[in-house]
């Protein structure tokens, strides 16, 4: 099965595809004919498919995995490669691998030459669903995720959801982080018709949790068209974008006070939407029925709420976050069903929350 999505504000495709992964050599050889390339790859996904990507090693270059490896020392690497290469203006950076890959290889390549060419081949879940399309590229400084960035478009997105099956169980469940973040923003995005992607998680858990081919192909297609919707309204984040965030504020101080490894992405990002269900609920902005659907929705998926307790440093962290100004901080909070909205709340007020 192959579907593709277009992407209108800067006109580029993704093709999602469970096709064998040995199509998407051919696949990339076609579509960057003429073209010098240099293949950034996540070292998990080249000791696993190296044999059947058969990338020519001159044109490789392997990275570790990890929110640590987003880095300036990595970024640099990718721009000595790119340089000793040869590679020009009219040539082309791939990444396969997870978002970590994504963002860093993407950020290097529109900064080389003010900006070159990028493809993106997410394997990983979360990556798939939300990081390789939308054009966030960055890396990560001082602790603190995403500082140092820009919005870059990729030329084009493959999805080959047969890398699902080799993705371990952690990195799965981190992308149904961000996939069930999709299923309470739905009615604010602005796609065509609905999707009722909440009622399709709350209906596939089981067939989702054996990663059932056509089940993960369909939640991947609603949420990039869920995702595509908002981007073609808000490519920078002006304003209707920041609802991909909902989560991501307590989750972004949740990573970097566990020094980016006691939670994943994904893990970290359910906390903040268990706790943001929480504060929502409390402030009467949505029903007891509402927060009771929701939260059993992110149960049946396994997690577990561990609400942030009163007292912990975690306000340190998120007074870092890039939505954090002088003022206070914004956060995006359920206000209906499928539905949010930002609030920004001051310093005194976040204070009082922990
Ligand atoms: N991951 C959130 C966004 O792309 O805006």
């Amino acid at each position: 099965m192959r579907q593709e999505l277009d992407v209108e504000v800067k006109d580029y495709k993704i093709i999602i595809t469970d096709d064998e992964i040995s199509k998407l050599i051919d696949e990339l050889g076609w579509f960057t004919d003429g073209q010098k390339r240099l293949f950034v790859i996540s070292e998990r996904v080249y000791k696993l498919y190296n044999e059947v990507l058969n990338i020519d090693k001159s044109e490789l270059l392997v990275l570790k995995d990890g929110e640590k490896e987003k880095n300036f020392k990595n970024y640099i690497k990718i721009l000595t490669k790119a340089e000793e290469l040869g590679l020009r203006r009219t040539d082309v950076i791939i990444a396969i691998g997870g978002g970590v890959i994504g963002d860093i290889a993407g950020f290097a390549a529109a900064t080389y030459m003010r900006g070159i060419d990028y493809i993106q081949v997410p394997t990983t879940l979360l990556s798939m669903v939300d990081s390789s399309v939308g054009g966030k590229t960055a890396i990560d400084l001082g602790g603190v995720k995403n500082i140092v960035g820009a919005f870059y478009q990729p030329k084009r997105v493959y999805i080959y959801t047969k890398f699902l099956e080799t993705l371990d169980k952690r990195q799965f469940f981190s992308g149904m982080g961000e996939v069930l973040k999709y299923a309470f923003i739905e009615d604010n995005c602005g796609y065509k018709h609905p999707l009722y992607l909440f009622e399709y998680l709350t209906l596939s858990v089981d067939k989702f949790l054996n990663k059932d081919s056509m089940t993960l192909m369909r939640a991947i297609e609603y949420c990039l068209n869920l995702k595509i919707a908002v981007v073609n309204q808000d490519e920078k984040e002006a304003g209707l974008r920041k609802i991909l965030n909902l989560g991501h504020t307590i989750g972004h101080a949740l990573e970097a006070k566990g020094n980016f490894r006691k939670y994943t992405h994904g893990e970290a990002v359910v906390q903040g939407i268990f706790f943001i269900m929480n504060y929502a609920y409390s402030k009467g902005y949505i029903t007891y029925s509402y927060y009771r659907l929701s939260t059993e929705l992110l149960e049946k998926y396994g997690f577990k709420s561990q609400i942030v307790k009163k007292g912990s440093e975690l306000l340190k962290f998120i007074k870092r976050d890039k939505k954090a100004t002088s003022k206070g901080i914004s956060f995006i909070v359920p206000s209906n069903k499928k539905r949010v909205k930002e609030i920004n709340l001051t310093l005194d007020e976040v204070s009082s929350l922990f």
